[in-house]
């Protein structure tokens, strides 16, 4: 197996190729001068499985995981597994209102042309995963959540019931309780979470979720906690979008915000190369 890595998945490549012991790819990939991007795999792939790892967000970075796939395809992969740490589009998974694109599922339907085993990490809805007709995995990094809070929290906190599943799984590996908030959105940058009775007082709490956007919902969490007498918050998800200087806001309410490496950026501290690994052996 050779590892292809997108330039948005710099670093969660290096380490999932050192976890499986596979080389990484050499690559040139640039973009012209009009924007377009430009992909080439320097190493012949001839019959090797290929795992091509980037995410479809934002925007460019969904055309140069559909030209690494290609230029993967015609280099000679014997078999091409894709790996997107973040599943871009993903929220928009059904028709809300007629005339829309169900832009997850048109995602998926390009994707899998030039895949034939398809990975993500957390994907909004797994459901998702059903409009794949390859072999599809929604991976979870939540061991990796769970790993890395535990000793540092007394409980973990899911924003909403939906997510508990999620919060479950992480505080299983942590070792630690966990329960749920009750979130409701009214719009897609307004939250409310409705007043619950939580034993949280002079406690460290985790609140986890999959994605923090704009982090109107995590901060909602947060003015819920300390007015309940948390001694200690913090923040951590899977994939930190953090839209609109959300990470600055989220570190002024929390005392810490942890993301895994699926996005990168200041906040990815932690990796969720190891969960991967386990995946992509077994796929
Ligand atoms: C929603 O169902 C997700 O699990 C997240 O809670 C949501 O996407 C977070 O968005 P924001 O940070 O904008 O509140």
């Amino acid at each position: 197996m050779l590892v292809i890595a997108g330039t948005a998945s710099q670093r969660l490549s290096h380490a999932i190729a050192a976890g499986l012991h596979a080389p990484l790819a050499r690559t040139e990939i640039k973009r012209f001068p009009d924007g377009e991007c430009y992909v080439r795999i320097l190493d012949p792939l001839k019959g090797e499985v290929a795992l091509v790892v980037q995410n479809s967000y934002p925007d460019h970075n969904i055309i140069e995981l559909f030209l690494l796939q290609d230029a993967a395809r015609r280099a000679g992969a014997g078999r091409i597994i894709t790996l997107i740490p973040y599943f871009g589009y993903a929220r928009q998974d059904k028709l809300f209102l007629p005339g829309q694109a169900v832009s997850a599922l048109a995602l998926a339907r390009h994707i899998e042309m030039d895949a034939d085993a398809i990975i993500t990490v957390d994907i909004h809805n797994p459901e998702t995963m059903a409009a794949f007709s390859k072999p599809a995995v929604n991976a979870s990094a939540m061991p990796a959540v769970g790993q890395f809070l535990r000793g540092k929290v007394d409980l973990l906190l899911s924003p909403d019931k939906g997510s508990v599943e999620r919060v479950r799984l992480a505080a299983e590996i942590a070792g630690l309780p966990f329960d749920h908030l009750e979130k409701t959105r009214t719009d897609p940058s307004t939250v409310q979470i409705a007043p619950k009775k939580l034993d949280v007082a002079g406690k460290r709490v985790g609140v986890v979720d999959d994605v923090i956007a704009t982090g109107g919902t995590m901060i909602k969490a947060a003015e819920h906690l300390r007015a309940q007498g948390a001694s200690q918050i913090c923040a951590a998800c899977t994939h930190g979008l953090f839209s609109s200087g959300a990470l600055e806001r989220l570190r002024s309410a929390f005392d810490a915000v942890y993301a895994c490496d699926t996005i990168e950026t200041e906040a990815s501290v932690i990796s969720a190369a190891q969960p991967l690994v386990r995946y992509i052996r077994e796929i």
